[in-house]
């Protein structure tokens, strides 16, 4: 029986176990989203994963949401990550960056010379979102027009090439929690008239195409997607779920990429991730709707074949050694809330490891 502690090979990538570490935004990243020493040390402790896909991280200078987010759209993020992709594969590790354009999630306190955040259309999200200036309203975002659609797609380009650069193993374009591209996905954030919105079709457009463009300019056995049909988080409210999510799939099965990540938002959701796996060819992870983080108790969906590889967050986050946690069914160190995001060494790189 195959189970989540045997090996996978990933379009060619040998993985230890199916085992994968959830992206997870630290805020951590240094003067202009240049990765640290802090960082180094924070992926190399977590190497025992199969896959580490790292937080997100802007391919713009627009597509940052959030402050202290690294980026890999300038010389020294590329060479500061590539400190951090030696380290995990001279521990054995593999890793793919995460890239993340925030949208209209962000700020333009965030954002030099007056920039303000970006979207499909100018419709600002409900909420309030953390500053270095302490909690702000949502802007309106500017609309992106068609050439600028076509530009970002090249940014996603870029970023995926210094990612190929800066020696990862792959990466996973961020299409899930109410992000970018999520922004094109759903009905209420993507009100296009052109080629990019309307139709269910239009809709995914932007997630295909920057999938194929990633695809063809690294290898489509390198680039990974993440989704999370229905997920309302970021002020997402999908209207048509069950129709936007199978065409997705369907534009990007024949690219042949190497995975794709689902986050199941609820338990109700299992029937369309079944069906998403079922339309999709390649290696399928889930990070499955539980109570609580997800936990050993989700290693069976490897058994059961729902899933080939299985994504932890929180408990990855609080436990550097998750993996051999999971063999023994815990213990397991308690995720910290207060220093999930920003800070220094403290809730980061000084969870404990178990005992030799
Ligand atoms: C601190 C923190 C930061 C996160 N940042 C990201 C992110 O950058 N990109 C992303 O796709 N998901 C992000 N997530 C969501 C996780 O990848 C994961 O889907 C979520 O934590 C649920 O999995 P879990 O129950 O195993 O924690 C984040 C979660 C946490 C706890």
């Amino acid at each position: 029986m195959t189970t989540a502690f045997d090996t996978f090979d990933l379009s060619g990538t040998p993985l230890a176990s199916r085992v994968v570490m959830a992206p997870m935004t630290r805020s951590r990243a240094g003067e202009g989203g240049v990765p640290t020493d802090l960082m180094v040390e924070y992926y190399a402790q977590r190497a025992s994963a199969g896959l580490i896909v790292t937080e997100g991280v802007q391919p713009s200078v627009v597509g940052q949401g959030y402050p202290f987010t690294p980026g890999l759209h300038s010389a020294e993020q590329t060479e500061g990550w590539r400190e951090v992709t030696d380290a995990v594969h001279a521990a054995g590790g593999k890793i793919y960056a995460q890239i993340m354009h925030s949208g209209r999630i962000g700020h333009p306190v965030l954002l030099p010379d007056g920039l303000v955040p970006v979207a499909p259309s100018a419709v600002p999200a409900a909420g309030q979102l953390y500053t270095a200036e302490g909690m702000k309203d949502f802007v309106t975002p500017r609309e992106l027009t068609g050439a600028e659609v076509r530009e970002t797609i090249s940014e996603y380009v870029t970023a995926a090439r210094n990612a190929i650069d800066a020696g990862f193993d792959g990466v996973e374009l961020h299409g899930a929690n109410g992000y970018l591209i999520h922004q094109f996905l759903s009905t209420n954030t993507n009100l296009r008239t052109d080629e990019w919105g309307g139709s269910a079709e239009n809709r995914v457009r932007f997630a295909a195409e920057v999938t194929k463009a990633v695809a063809e300019a690294i290898g489509a056995g390198r680039t990974g997607l993440r989704i999370s049909p229905a997920n309302p988080y970021n002020d997402i409210a999908e209207t048509d779920t069950d129709l936007v999510y199978p065409a997705l799939v369907e534009a990007v099965a024949p690219l042949g990429i190497a995975y794709l990540h689902v986050v199941e938002a609820a338990p109700r959701l299992r029937e369309l991730t079944l069906e998403l796996r079922a339309k999709f060819p390649g290696a399928f992870i889930l990070n499955p709707a539980t109570e609580g983080p997800t936990d050993h108790g989700s290693l069976a969906l490897v058994d059961e074949g729902v899933a080939d590889l299985v994504a932890f967050g929180a408990l990855f986050l609080a436990n550097p050694d998750l993996p051999a946690r999971l063999r023994t069914e815990g213990p397991y160190n308690t995720p910290d809330p207060a220093s999930f995001f920003g800070g220094d060494h403290r809730g980061y790189t000084d969870y404990p490891a178990l005992a030799a």
